[in-house]
């Protein structure tokens, strides 16, 4: 019901993987958009946030949704692949709670797949692996948008066998590095094992499944773990610098625990030493929209974690990408201060 969703966090599940294995494209699939075709050289250069509402995902899976959800909805991270940006990709697995390990299933594991699972093993963020690209597989008959095991079902034997035998070799590769794993639906405890679900960002095929698999993961998580209910002051990351015309200086921030509003003293790490400020204006991208790209915003007083938020403040100019932000009080700044200095 809407009073139990209220106070509950906003999980956030980071998309990883190599260069080229299709995340942009994944999201673009679940949000309705065409964010790929906006990227330079569709090169992945930022982290992007993008708020998808469980409204969003049950249309999705139809009737394959538990009826028992109660988290608001996703929000999704994605990350660029390019060997180039480490540093990202760090920055976006410190943040997730969830994360979704996108690996194209004719190219296997590549060099960005292992760095990105090694980021998933140091902060052990329970994570899915997205098997793309399914519709590539010679003879594959795609039925848009349904469930991976119907169209598996309907695929002749040959490409029947040649997904089982792409699907064991990303086993065996995860066995290497330490997961058990196997195809999502053979899988009871999803705590124990990782599970591989076949998909085609061009087609929609598996992405519900894929969106089921997730919300599993996230009630679990839920269950152990209060760090979902939202409480005390935001917390955030900042993402993005960004001159914005007419409005000046702004950060792009994800804000994943706690509650910001407009007015509020924010300490943020600084090029030089972190400093303290007052939130202008908050501007929320629209659900199913991506913070990077994003021209229109809604204005808003408040917001909970975990959201992505353009934030207007005085002296943002200084402000660093990557840098921690704190809500903090009048009484307790120089404090705050002192430990965002400590965490730089
Ligand atoms: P980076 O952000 O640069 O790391 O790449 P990415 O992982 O976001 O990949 P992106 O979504 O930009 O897709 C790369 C290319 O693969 C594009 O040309 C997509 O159209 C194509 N692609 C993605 N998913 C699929 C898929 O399921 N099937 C097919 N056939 N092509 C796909
Ligand atoms: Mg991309």
């Amino acid at each position: 019901t809407a009073t139990e969703t209220k106070n509950l966090r906003t999980p956030i599940v980071c998309v990883m993987g190599h260069v080229d294995h299709g995340k942009t494209s994944l999201l673009d699939k679940i949000r309705g958009t065409t964010v790929v075709d906006k990227e330079a050289g569709a090169i992945t250069q930022h982290i992007g946030a993008t708020e998808v509402p469980l409204g969003t995902i049950k249309a999705m899976c139809g009737n394959m949704m538990a009826a028992s959800v109660v988290i608001p909805g996703l929000l999704f991270i994605d990350t660029p692949g390019h060997h180039a940006f480490t540093t990202l990709r760090s920055r976006g697995g410190a943040l997730a709670d969830l994360a979704v390990l996108v690996v194209d299933i004719t190219e296997g594991f590549q060099p960005q797949t292992i760095e990105a699972i090694k980021i998933l093993r140091q902060f052990k963020t329970p994570f899915v692996v997205a098997a793309n690209k399914i519709d590539k597989i010679q003879g594959w008959a795609p039925s848009p948008n349904s469930p991976f095991i119907k169209s598996f079902t309907g695929q002749p034997d040959y490409v029947k066998a040649a997904i089982e035998t792409k699907t064991y070799e990303l086993v065996g590769k995860l066995s290497d590095l330490g997961f058990s794993s196997d195809r999502y639906d053979r899988i009871r405890d999803f705590t124990r094992n990782v599970g591989i679900v076949p998909i085609s960002a061009k087609t929609g095929e598996g992405i519900p499944d894929l969106l089921m698999v997730l919300i599993g993961l996230a009630q679990k998580f839920l269950e152990d773990s209060l760090r979902m209910t939202v409480t005390g002051p935001g917390v955030g990351t900042v993402l993005e610098v960004k001159e914005e015309r007419g409005l000046g200086f702004t950060i792009d921030a994800i804000i994943y625990d706690g509650v910001i509003k407009v007015g509020d003293t924010i300490v943020i790490g600084g090029k030089e030493k972190p400093f303290t400020t007052k939130v202008r204006a908050l501007l929320k991208p629209k659900p199913n929209r991506e913070i990077r790209v994003e021209e229109r915003f809604d204005r808003v007083s408040r917001l909970t974690a975990a959201a992505g938020v353009k934030i207007l403040a005085p002296g943002l100019e200084n402000a660093m990408a990557g840098s921690p932000l704190r809500v903090a009080t009048e009484e307790n700044k120089e404090t705050v201060l002192k430990e965002i200095e400590g965490e730089m």
